[in-house]
Order: structure tokens, then C-alpha cells, then sequence
């Protein structure tokens, strides 16, 4: 949210911003433009390095005031280490370091030279597109409940960044590979933003309205309100709701970009409880605020599906999210109440606290039930157990097909967004048999995050899924360079390269 700097492209050869970032590769090697620079200024940037002991390291910066006479205040040497080894996501990363290096020095406008050092094997397009992705992420706030922010005369905050200018070789070019970077950026921060929003402003309604904006890029979107839930026998999801005085949503997303309207699509399926108390089994106190972050698996579908569209991808996907919250009530489900899914099965309630598998249940048998997709990959903050196994760096894959996981793993290791494969096994569906019931909801003390998958699993039938278990990457992940915020937009783009690599061809 809050007025996001402009990203524009120029010729190498136009005049830099008063704020300049060029590269450095090891040994403060530099690429054609830098070394005129450096001649010009008569070799201020190679004795600034050498003053500074700045040796191009990756991710290193020194920085030069007033280097004369080619008219910028500031300029930054941003280290690349050795350029040849540079690969796709350490220029993101690079593109991160140097946005984040240039809100640091307060200037409303800054120039990136983007031009690598040596030969780095990366046309130089992409060079300037995926720097200008980074540059993108990491400038990201969210700002819009701080009332104290000043304004200057011209509506604009003061000393903030307003327009980053990417120096490249070809411009148009760099503007046309940017293009589909720009619509995975906005698919992330529109999911950062989703998350960040605290629940009394983002109840399952409103976030229901929001999703609705996705028509505007082409998705075509379809609201179910709990009356129409009732009639689609969503007992499960329903259990989870009737605690609030909010009422349930589903949205439907579907978007139409194959060659054929018949091809079969993929589908994506989010958790969205937009506040997660536990219910009558309520959570402890300490640390409940975070629970607004428990529809980041949605957020992520949204984001998703919103990237898709906006680039235009050649794909038919759908989009399928459960909007609910989590209360305690007089009118909550109470542990030991057994309510029937949408598939027909019964399931005994034992911990009203794990809701979001209950949620998904509904779903995942509706999207078979309806779209027989090709494959389902389904994201939720499902279990804490997942954090207690990875911790923050990787969120959990579970798949009931080789095929699917590998793919996914190939898109993990392309976009630096991790996943670890984790087991099904029937000794996990065991842990779930009820007296009672077909299944219940929880599984014991032990494996919390399979017992979670394999309820999950009860309800796929042949379709190839995949469960990714993002409650450590999704919210209060670890600031990295391209990603500042709380909620961090975690899994649009490594599903965006799922799609683009493997299911758009
Ligand atoms: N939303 C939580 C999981 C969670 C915890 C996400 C912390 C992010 C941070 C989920 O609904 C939940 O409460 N899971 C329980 C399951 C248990 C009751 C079987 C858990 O993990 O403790
Ligand atoms: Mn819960
Ligand atoms: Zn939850």
C-alpha cells in the first residue's frame, strides 16, 4: 500500500539521478558505463573502494559524496561478486540490496546502472527487469493506519522515494521483460497487503469485496454467501464459521487464459481465516494477534491469480478460497460436535482450534467435484507443528504424486522460495481414525503437520494435489532483501513459476 515509487527505464548513456547505484564485480571491476563514470570523476569511484577496502563482494556497498563532476550527490558501489556465477534470483536479491540501500540515503529519485561488470551470461534486459523486480518488493510498506505521516506541498511524503530510474542498454526491451516481473510484484504485494490488514477491517465480506477488484483484470469471480454454502452442504467450513457474526464466503476465480476453453485447469485452494481465536478451544493469549495472518494460504491464491491474469498467462486456472472466522460463542462449534462435509463424510470436531483442515476439506471436494482439475495444490497456516519441523525458511510440501512434487521443487529451486517435502503415510491416517465418526480432526501430540495433511488427504480422491503447510513463511518471516514486511506475499511467485514453467507450454 502507500504511494509505491515509480519504476522506469533509460539509456545507459542518460544523465543519473541525484542518487546513483552502479555495480561492482570482484576487484571493483566495472562495466562500460561505471568505468566513463569513474574516468570522468577522475578515478573517484576506484579510490573511494579502495579508501573503503570495498572489494565487490555480493551485496557490499560503498558510497561516494559529490564524486565531481558528474553531477550526483551520491553515488553507491553495490558489490556482485563474481558476475559469471550471478544467477536469476541473486539479481532480485541484488535488486532488493540496492533499493534498500537507496531509501536509506532519502532521495526522491535514484538511478540503477544496471549493467553487469563482465560477462555474465544474463542478456541485459533481463539484467535490468529482474534488478527492477527486486527494486520493486523491497520498496513495499505498509503504511496506511500511520495518520502522522506528513505530507509536502505536493501531496507526496517528503524524502521518500518517488521514481527509480533502471539505466539499461535497451530500454523498450528491459520495459517488455519487466512486464510479467511487474504483474508477479503487484500479485505479491496485493497478497502482502491482504495479510497485513488487521481482521475488524478484513472480515470474510470484505475480503470477499476485495477479491472482487480481480474482474478488472480479466478474472472471472464468483462470490458464494453462506446461503448458497448451506445448499452446497459446506458442513465443515460452516462448523467453522457459526461461532461469528460474520458470515461465511467462498470465491471462485477462475481465469481463461488457455488456447482451448475445454483444457482442464489447474487449481489453487487457500485457507482464509481471517482471525484465528481457536474457537471454544481457544488459544492462549500471547502472541493471538498474529492469528489475523491466517488467510495468507488465501492470500496467496488471490496474489496468484491476480499475476496470472495481469501477464496474461497461457493457462486455465482456478482460484478457490474459504473465507471464515474463528470465534467463540454461544453459537461456536464445541469439541465432540461431529458436522458433515460437503463430500458426505462425517468428521468428529475435538479441537475447535483446528479449523483451517475443516475449511479446506469443503473446498478441495468441491473443486473436484466441479472443475476436475488436473491437479490441486492447496496453501494454508495450517499447523504450528509445520514451524516446529522447518522453521521460517521452508514452508511444507506434502503431494500424493511424484510428478507434482517435483515440479514444484523445480520451481522452488528457481525462485529461492524453499519447500521440504514431508511425508504421507497410512500410519499418519491411522493417528485420525474416530469412534465416532469417519475421521476426526485432530491426531495426538506427535506429527502434528502430517496428521494435519493426511485429514486432508482423506478428501482427494484420484487428482494429483499437492499441500503446502506455509504458517513459517507466510507471516513474521524473517526480513529478507526483497521482502520488509510482516506479511510476506510468500509462494505467488514460486506458483507463478510453477504455472509458467510447467503448464504453459
Ligand atoms: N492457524 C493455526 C496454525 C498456525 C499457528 C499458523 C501459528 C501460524 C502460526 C491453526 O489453525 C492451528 O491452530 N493449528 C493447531 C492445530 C492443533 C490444534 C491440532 C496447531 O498447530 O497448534
Ligand atoms: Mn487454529
Ligand atoms: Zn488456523
Amino acid at each position: 500500500m502507500t504511494n509505491r515509487p515509480e519504476i522506469v527505464f533509460a539509456p545507459l548513456s542518460a544523465d543519473p539521478e541525484p542518487t546513483c547505484v552502479v555495480l561492482a564485480g570482484d576487484d571493483v571491476a566495472l562495466g562500460a558505463r561505471a568505468r566513463e563514470l569513474d574516468q570522468r570523476s577522475s578515478g573517484a569511484l576506484q579510490k573511494a573502494a579502495e579508501a573503503a577496502q570495498f572489494k565487490g563482494k555480493k551485496k557490499s556497498t560503498a558510497e561516494l559524496l559529490v564524486p565531481p563532476r558528474i553531477g550526483v550527490s551520491r553515488l553507491v558501489l553495490l558489490g556482485v561478486g563474481k558476475a559469471s556465477d550471478l544467477e536469476e534470483n541473486d539479481l532480485v536479491m541484488l535488486g532488493g540490496v540496492a533499493a534498500g540501500a537507496i531509501s536509506a540515503r532519502k532521495s526522491k529519485s535514484a538511478s540503477l546502472i544496471a549493467e553487469a561488470p563482465e560477462h555474465s551470461g544474463v542478456r541485459p534486459e533481463t539484467l535490468a527487469a529482474l534488478l527492477a523486480f527486486g527494486a520493486a518488493l523491497r520498496q513495499y510498506e505498509f503504511r496506511k493506519y500511520m495518520t502522522k505521516q506528513k505530507s509536502d506541498d505536493d501531496g507526496a511524503e517528503p524524502d521518500k522515494l518517488q521514481k527509480l530510474v533502471i539505466h539499461c542498454a535497451d530500454p523498450d526491451k528491459a520495459r517488455a521483460a519487466f512486464a510479467r516481473y511487474e504483474a508477479v510484484a503487484n500479485g505479491i504485494m496485493l497478497a502482502r497487503d491482504l495479510v497485513n490488514e488487521p481482521a475488524n477491517v478484513l472480515g470474510p465480506v470484505e475480503f470477499a469485496d476485495r477479491v472482487r477488484e480481480l474482474e478488472e483484470v480479466g478474472v472471472e469471480v464468483e462470490i458464494l454467501d453462506a446461503e448458497e454454502l448451506e445448499k452446497l452442504k459446506m458442513g465443515a467450513l460452516l462448523a467453522v464459521a457459526q461461532g461469528s457474526v460474520r458470515p461465511a464466503r467462498v470465491a471462485v476465480l477462475q481465469w481463461h487464459g488457455g488456447k482451448s476453453k475445454r483444457t482442464k485447469p489447474v487449481a489453487f485452494i487457500g485457507k482464509g481465516v481471517v482471525f484465528d481465536t481457536g474457537g471454544i478451544s481457544i488459544k492462549p493469549a500471547g502472541g493471538m494477534e498474529d492469528m489475523k495472518g491466517d488467510m495468507g494460504g488465501a492470500a496467496c491464491v488471490v496474489g496468484l491469480m491476480h499475476a496470472l491474469a495481469e501477464r496474461k498467462a497461457n493457462v486455465n486456472a482456478v482460484g478457490l478460497i474459504g473465507m471464515v472466522e474463528n470465534m467463540p460463542s454461544g453459537t461456536a462449534t464445541r469439541p465432540g460436535d461431529i458436522v458433515t462435509a460437503h463430500s458426505g463424510q462425517t468428521v468428529e470436531v475435538l479441537n475447535t482450534d483446528a479449523e483451517g483442515r475443516l475449511v479446506l476439506a469443503d473446498l478441495l471436494s468441491y473443486a473436484q467435484e466441479r472443475f476436475k482439475p488436473k491437479l490441486m495444490i492447496d496453501l494454508a497456516t495450517l499447523t504450528g507443528a509445520i514451524m516446529v519441523a522447518l522453521g521460517k525458511e521452508y514452508a511444507g510440501l506434502f503431494a500424493n504424486d511424484d510428478k507434482l512434487a517435483g515440479e514444484l521443487l523445480d520451481a522452488s529451486e528457481s525462485t529461492g522460495e524453499k519447500i521440504w517435502r514431508m511425508p504421507l503415510d497410512k500410519a499418519y491416517d491411522k493417528m485420525i481414525e474416530s469412534k465416532n465418526a469417519d475421521i476426526k480432526n485432530i491426531g495426538g501430540r506427535w506429527a502434528g503437520a502430517c496428521t494435519a495433511a493426511a485429514f486432508l488427504k482423506f478428501f482427494v480422491k484420484d487428482t494429483p494435489w499437492a499441500h503446502i503447510d506455509l504458517a513459517g513463511t507466510a507471516m513474521d518471516a524473517p526480513k529478507s532483501e526483497i521482502n520488509p514486511s510482516w506479511g510476506s506475499g510468500w509462494g505467488v511467485r514460486l506458483l507463478d513459476r510453477f504455472v509458467a514453467d510447467k503448464y504453459e507450454k
